[in-house]
């Protein structure tokens, strides 16, 4: 078989890292591609949201399966780009149509799909510029701090949490004046969940699903989870308190709810869900819906999948997932991303990467890197994921964070206290 892998991120090496592993891989090609995805097949230099030049590749590689990384694609509909195209439409894609891509592309459809089909979430209401001062009166039946999400994609910076009142008005306000674009015209307003976050993930092929490892995930830019919101520092899977009593509540609560939803709502969803969850008290609730693996979860959750990806890939696109075998690795993997100095503000690209054949006892997922010659060089503000195995998430952190140590660029950085609220 022949797979174009689209994205560029340490998701899609981790993802390429995986389907190159397969017995049932031809040629695996990836657009565009990193640093690290050169390894695991071939970069083609195409943006995965250029769909006549993602068609026109998949035609001249003779592409049987496209696997599409990031959500963006899916939320501008490449899956029924591809439905819709009598040349393309005989290659399987693994990911959503933009039907159901809108569980991540739009917080007021995800909200209502919750609603309609009775998935905990954080209670909340829809506002437009129209309706600000029935806004204004529905945040007295909320406590602080509150929580205000622009509707649409806003590159994981729609979401405020303000305590102020007059403040979160205020930025309530600049919204509807466009401070997100579009993404923002619409606003959710939101009770506060008080808890710890937990992404689970699933694979479905519309009506099975198989539950993958679970991952907590990093995203502050500092130690003890403190300053700005980044795409994500770090990782660790499993996660201790994802208990079997735990995750038996998300799979009745959550995940069957909402497979028979979009079933039930007449939306075929062939591809990943990610629930962004917080346990409060011990009770799952739906912060979010993404239409997509997580990054960096997936550098910690696709080295535990034991099973060929690619089997997984078919039983999607045939609808036999039910007839697959998921095995899953017990021992833990941390995940600890090396950062250009100034991230999630503004940073340095083009810094030489060193030091990388001296870690022979870890994974190496490239993110924001580039293959200029023979030599690796920075292209993002999260460069690296070192992923490590480890009896316990102790040794685990121990081994990532020393090679995120031995790995060299000028300006690094990583966070060293990955995992510090799992009571390692
Ligand atoms: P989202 O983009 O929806 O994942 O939101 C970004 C982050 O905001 C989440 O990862 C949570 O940390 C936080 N967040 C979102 N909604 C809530 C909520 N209702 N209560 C508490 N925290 C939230
Ligand atoms: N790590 C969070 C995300 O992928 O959205």
């Amino acid at each position: 078989m022949n797979i174009l892998l689209l994205g560029s991120g340490g998701r899609e090496h981790a993802l390429a890292w995986k389907i190159a592993g397969s017995k049932k891989i031809n040629n695996l090609f990836i657009a565009p591609g990193n640093g690290g995805t050169s390894n695991c097949g071939s970069n083609l230099p195409v943006n995965p949201e250029d769909f006549d030049a993602v068609k026109k590749i998949s035609l001249e590689h003779n592409i049987t399966l496209l696997v599409v990384g990031p959500e963006a694609p899916l939320v501008m509909g490449i899956h029924d780009f591809f439905l819709n195209d009598p040349q393309v439409k005989h290659i399987n894609v693994i990911g959503p149509t933009q039907a159901g891509a809108r569980l991540e592309g739009s917080k007021d459809f995800a909200k209502q799909f919750m609603q309609r089909h009775s998935i905990p979430t954080a209670h909340y209401k829809i506002f437009t510029k129209e309706s600000i001062n029935e806004a204004f009166r529905f945040f007295n039946e909320l406590a602080p701090p509150y929580v205000l999400k622009a509707d649409g994609l806003a590159a994981g910076k729609g979401v405020l949490i303000i305590n102020d009142l007059q403040e979160a008005k205020a930025n309530l306000s600049e919204m509807f004046e466009g401070k997100f674009g579009e993404a923002g015209l619409k606003v959710v307003l939101e009770q506060y969940l008080k808890g710890i976050e937990i992404s689970v993930f699933i694979i479905t092929d519309g009506i099975h699903y198989k539950i993958l490892p679970e991952a907590k995930d990093y995203k502050r830019i500092g130690e003890g989870d403190t300053g700005p919101n980044t795409g994500g520092m770090g990782a660790i899977s499993p996660v201790p308190f994802a208990d079997k009593n735990f995750m038996e509540k998300v799979e009745q609560r959550i995940i069957v709810p909402t497979v028979k939803g979009l079933l039930e709502d007449g939306i075929p969803y062939k591809g990943f869900i990610f629930f962004g969850l917080m346990n409060v008290d011990g009770y799952p609730y739906v912060i979010e819906y993404n239409v997509r693996m997580g990054d960096p979860e997936s550098e910690s959750v696709i080295p535990r999948i034991k099973s060929d990806i690619v089997d997984f890939f078919e039983g999607v696109a045939n609808q036999t997932l039910n007839e697959k075998e998921l095995e899953i690795d017990k021992r833990t993997v941390a995940t600890v991303i090396l950062a250009s100095k100034g991230y999630p503000g503004d940073y340095q690209k083009r810094k030489v990467i060193e030091n990388l054949c001296m870690v022979d006892d870890s994974l190496i997922f490239h993110a924001g890197t580039k293959l200029e010659g023979d030599t690796i060089i920075s292209n993002g503000g999260r460069v690296l994921a070192v992923s490590s195995f480890g009896s316990n998430i102790n040794e685990a952190i121990n081994k990532s964070n020393k090679n995120a140590g031995i790995i060299n660029f000028e300006g690094k950085y990583f966070r060293k206290d990955i995992g510090f609220d799992l009571n390692i």
